[in-house]
């Protein structure tokens, strides 16, 4: 790699080493430690996922910056600092957020993503590096260096929304799991699973936003041609509430190992936004159920979904059936 290259990661890595010390070792941290203990982050995944704190204070990484001798020119093109508007010196971008850092395929730490401790809306719950020269928010899976080898043994992947699913996941004994960053999924980021994956399990947040975000990542990775299979929550929980709520285990076993087939899937997303008591949702339903088992070429499968949307609609097999041919 070129010096440019070279100094930005190596002023990454110490950044992520000043914040992991502040959090874990200094008064300043405490709070931020507290708020990640009450979450329920063991001290081993603080450690193995590098989570830091920074201070709440303009100058703390630029004044070690300097003092290591990186110039601060560099360092904001490396993302880590900012110019002041009258041009005379550089602040620090991260103040007062829970640090993760964000690594790349080498599990060199090329960028971060911070959290605040405050709930309230005043400001962005996560700030994250820009893109730089040694960041492309498009091509960064969360997780991706650690998890690569349990993907390769399994043949699964598990894809979250959020990085915090996948560091709840993993304590959880779910270590083929990688993140987004944020709810676009790119080409790259799939061609990079499907190298090491043959199936991909999507488990996004059960809000409105993670069943849209399901369907989509979906029908990219069918397209892909992964084996796509997609995990639900109940209610509007994301993977990290679950485990909070239900445990472990269950995580585990109802959701990661039991997950759902494309179509069955498809059969849920339709049927979230109706009534089935009434007759223009069954209509609607069914209409689009068939939709997508148009796009389908195996005839178990037709006949199998023909024949749920029977059963769960009380309209005859055939007369689904007859609607069905003229779609095809
Ligand atoms: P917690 O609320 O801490 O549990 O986080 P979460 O993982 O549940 O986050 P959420 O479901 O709200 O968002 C999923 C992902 O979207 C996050 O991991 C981020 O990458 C991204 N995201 C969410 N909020 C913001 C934001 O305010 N700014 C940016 N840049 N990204 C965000
Ligand atoms: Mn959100
Ligand atoms: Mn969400
Ligand atoms: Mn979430
Ligand atoms: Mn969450």
């Amino acid at each position: 790699p070129n010096n440019e290259f070279k100094h930005m990661v190596e002023a990454h890595t110490l950044a992520a080493n000043f914040y992991s010390h502040l959090l874990l070792n200094t008064v300043e941290g405490e709070e931020a430690l507290q708020y990640l203990e009450k979450r329920g982050f063991s001290r081993e995944s603080i450690e193995k996922y590098r989570i830091g704190w920074s201070l709440n204070d303009y100058s703390a990484l630029s004044d070690l910056l300097k003092r290591k001798r990186f110039e601060l020119r560099e360092m904001e093109q490396a993302g880590l600092c900012i110019m002041k508007d009258d041009g005379t010196g550089y602040f620090d971008r991260f103040r007062g957020r829970i640090m993760f850092p964000l690594c790349d395929d080498l599990g060199n730490v090329v960028a971060f993503s911070g959290r605040t401790l405050s709930s309230g809306k005043q400001e962005a719950k996560y700030l994250n590096s820009p893109e730089t020269p040694i960041f492309e928010k498009g091509q960064l899976l969360y997780n991706f260096h650690n998890a690569r080898l349990n993907v390769r043994k399994t043949g699964k992947v598990i894809l979250f929304e959020g990085f915090m699913d996948t560091i709840s996941a993993d304590r959880a004994g779910v270590q083929n799991s990688v993140a987004v960053m944020g709810t676009s999924l790119s080409e790259t980021h799939l061609i990079k699973l499907k190298r090491i994956a043959k199936e991909i399990i999507i488990c996004c947040d059960g809000d409105d936003a993670g069943w849209e975000a399901s369907k989509r990542f979906a029908s990219m990775a069918l397209k892909k041609g992964m084996e796509v299979r997609i995990a639900l929550l109940p209610g509007r929980m994301d993977p990290d509430d679950y485990i909070a709520e239900y445990g472990e285990e269950a995580f585990r076993e109802k959701i990661i190992a039991n997950p759902h087939s494309y179509m069955s899937f498809i059969m849920s997303y339709a049927k979230r936004s109706k009534n089935l008591s009434y007759e223009n949702d069954v209509l609607q339903y069914i209409h689009e159920v068939l939709e997508e088992l148009a796009s389908r070429s195996s005839p178990i499968e037709r006949d199998l979904y023909i024949h749920q949307l029977s059963t769960e609609t009380g309209i005859t097999v055939e007369a689904i059936h007859q609607q069905f041919m003229k779609m095809v």
